[in-house]
């Protein structure tokens, strides 16, 4: 129960990782505030958390609107009176060659993806700077450690993400308030499944963790002091490499890209 009584303020939470991480927060005894655009479906997840005995509120929130965003953190607020962790989960993905995406959706990803989860950093600061302490949690990308071809937009947002958080947490010593990062490879989530034909060999050929799994880590990155969190570790080992070594990962390439397209046939085949 590291989180009795706590507020956590969860963005992309009626899905996937932000869900699993809700259910996880929930079982060690947090306070919910879940955001997410569609209200039928949160409030659906909100329900069946509630039914398990968690205190849960949900707030349909577009994390690209700043107004939206503010309403968020006033409802925490005015809820359970504050906010001890923000959990920047939202995120979008167009997937293609940069030069082919239409330029709003290239716009859009930098938006919630990067603008949106920095300014509500920034909002949640205010909140915690008044309770002494915090911390923010930033889910990232494997494609924010290593550039990655077929995602270079997507790529660049996750990159920015984890140098805001970087540089910010290492602002805010002393303060009491930390800021910290999840990077996981792919997850089994809509976020890729449900858009399999337009997902790189390059990723598929990395193993997919499960959505609870990420959900470990970042409520694990809530409770202690590490700053990073890449998974699964050979992955993000690999990413690293590739990262100080291109020409290396580019000679990979090829033989990783092979293992995507296996994975890519196995996962559309479904389980046998
Ligand atoms: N799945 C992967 O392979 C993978 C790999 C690396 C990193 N990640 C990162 O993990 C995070 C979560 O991904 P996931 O796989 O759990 O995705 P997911 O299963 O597609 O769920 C996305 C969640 O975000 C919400 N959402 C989307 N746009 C939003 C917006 N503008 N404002 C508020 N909520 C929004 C969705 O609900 P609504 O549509 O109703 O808003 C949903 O609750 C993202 O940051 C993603 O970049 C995922």
């Amino acid at each position: 129960m590291r989180f009795s009584g706590k507020v956590v303020v969860i963005t992309g939470a009626s899905a996937g990782i932000g869900a699993a991480a809700a259910r996880r927060f929930a079982a060690e005894g947090a306070k919910l505030v879940l955001a997410a655009r569609g209200r039928e479906r949160l409030e659906a997840f909100a329900v069946g958390l509630r039914a398990e005995g968690a205190e849960v509120l949900a707030v349909p929130t577009d994390v690209g609107a700043d107004a939206d965003c503010r309403a968020l953190l006033d409802r925490a607020e005015e809820a359970f009176g504050g906010l001890d962790v923000l959990v920047n989960n939202a995120a979008l993905h167009h997937r293609g060659p940069a030069e082919t995406i239409a330029a709003e959706d290239l716009a859009d990803m930098v938006h919630v993806n990067l603008r949106a989860p920095i300014y509500l950093t920034r909002l949640a600061l205010l909140r915690m700077r008044v309770r002494g302490g915090g911390v923010v949690v930033q889910v990232a990308s494997l494609a924010g450690c290593v550039p990655t071809p077929g995602s270079a937009t997507y790529s660049a947002t996750k990159f920015g993400l984890r140098a805001f958080s970087r540089a910010l947490d290492d602002e805010l010593r002393g303060s009491g308030i930390r800021v910290k990062v999840v990077s996981p490879g792919p997850v089994d989530t809509g976020f890729i499944l449900d858009d399999l034909d337009n997902v790189t060999d390059l990723t598929l050929s990395q193993p997919m963790s499960t959505a609870d799994e990420v959900a470990a880590a970042v409520v694990d990155a809530a409770a202690d002091d590490r700053f990073e969190r890449k998974l699964p570790g050979l992955s993000g080992a690999l990413t690293t490499l590739a990262y100080v070594a291109p020409a290396l990962g580019r000679a990979l390439r090829p033989v990783l890209e092979a293992r995507g397209r296996k994975q890519r046939e196995k996962l559309r085949k479904g389980p046998t």
